[in-house]
């Protein structure tokens, strides 16, 4: 662009042009902005108007009006943005999505977003698919791949599941047992992506949290299979296990991929053992033999 020339007004309005554009953005959009303004200016200068004219007619939306704004000229008027019906985790995404674009420029995007999204969903409620499809269309890099990866640690649950119940116990490090167990309880098991949520909600450390997870037994940190067995590995269990059924187990469990597996201490049947629980009963003996048989091999 060594023989592009400037009138002095455009060039101070490309600077503020620039200057609105996202930080990360700024080097990489630059040339091409100049490229689009040099052919508006043809041979001549690029001036002022030429500036004006390339961002309403060339700019896509929603940067268009929010640039507009953002050099001084009239905008398009601003359409309230439709009343969206949310579910799964489309509204948390939606805000996370939004936090990418500098303040200023906020208030543009939701309306022009929330209208892209509307004519997606059709009058039907926003799914997080809709959403992740709006980032993977629309949204430019690096934005784009900041965005998925917050997208990532939602994880695939409800995060107002872990605000509700952070809110019901409290935020002090005593109470967090109590919450780790209300969202395992919740969601079956404790994926990382819920023990950064606990984090971001408590201000405990995720480290903290993640010791406490993998210290006690009573934690699953993996998702619990259709069906789920624990083993008690208690020392009347253990003991009683002169068969080694136990092991035989495990074996089973491990080579179905739809049932999980958990060690745990003393069920509270000792005079039974050796036991094992599987879907929340206790079995012993040749039951408990049949009903493995029944859900590894069925
Ligand atoms: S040790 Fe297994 S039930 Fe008590």
């Amino acid at each position: 662009m060594a023989d592009v020339t400037w009138t002095p007004e455009g060039e101070k309005l490309f600077a503020k042009l620039l200057a609105a554009v996202p930080e990360a953005m700024r080097e990489p959009i630059k040339p091409k902005l100049i490229q689009m303004l040099a052919q508006r200016a043809g041979s001549g200068s690029i001036d002022e108007a030429a500036i004006k004219t390339m961002v309403q007619e060339d700019l896509p939306e929603p940067q268009k009006s929010a640039l507009m704004q953002a050099i001084g000229m009239q905008a398009p008027p601003q359409q309230e943005g439709p009343v969206l019906e949310w579910s799964g985790k489309s509204e948390i995404m939606f805000e996370l999505m939004l936090g990418e674009v500098p303040e200023g420029m906020r208030s543009i995007f939701r309306g022009k977003l929330s209208a892209v999204i509307a004519q997606k969903t059709q009058g039907g409620a926003v799914t997080d698919d809709h959403v992740n499809a709006v980032v993977n269309e629309i949204v430019p890099e690096p934005f784009k791949s900041n965005i998925l990866k917050k997208f990532k640690t939602l994880g695939d649950f409800d995060p107002a599941i872990i605000a509700a119940i952070v809110e019901r116990f409290g935020t002090s490090r005593d109470k967090l047992m109590f919450i780790m167990h209300a969202v395992q309880d919740e969601i079956g098991y404790l994926p990382r992506e819920a023990m950064l949520a606990i984090s971001d909600k408590t201000g405990i450390p995720v480290s903290a949290i993640y010791s406490v997870a993998s210290f006690y037994k009573a934690f699953r940190l993996q998702r619990p299979g259709a069906h789920h067995v624990k083993l008690c590995c208690g020392t009347a269990c253990h003991i009683h296990d002169t068969a080694g059924v136990g092991r035989e187990i495990e074996h089973k469990i491990a080579a179905s991929p739809g049932v999980s597996i958990e060690k745990t201490l003393c069920l509270g049947c000792c005079d039974c053992a050796p036991v094992v629980e599987i879907d929340g009963k206790v079995y012993k003996g040749a039951e408990a033999q049949a009903k493995i048989d029944s859900i590894t091999l069925g």
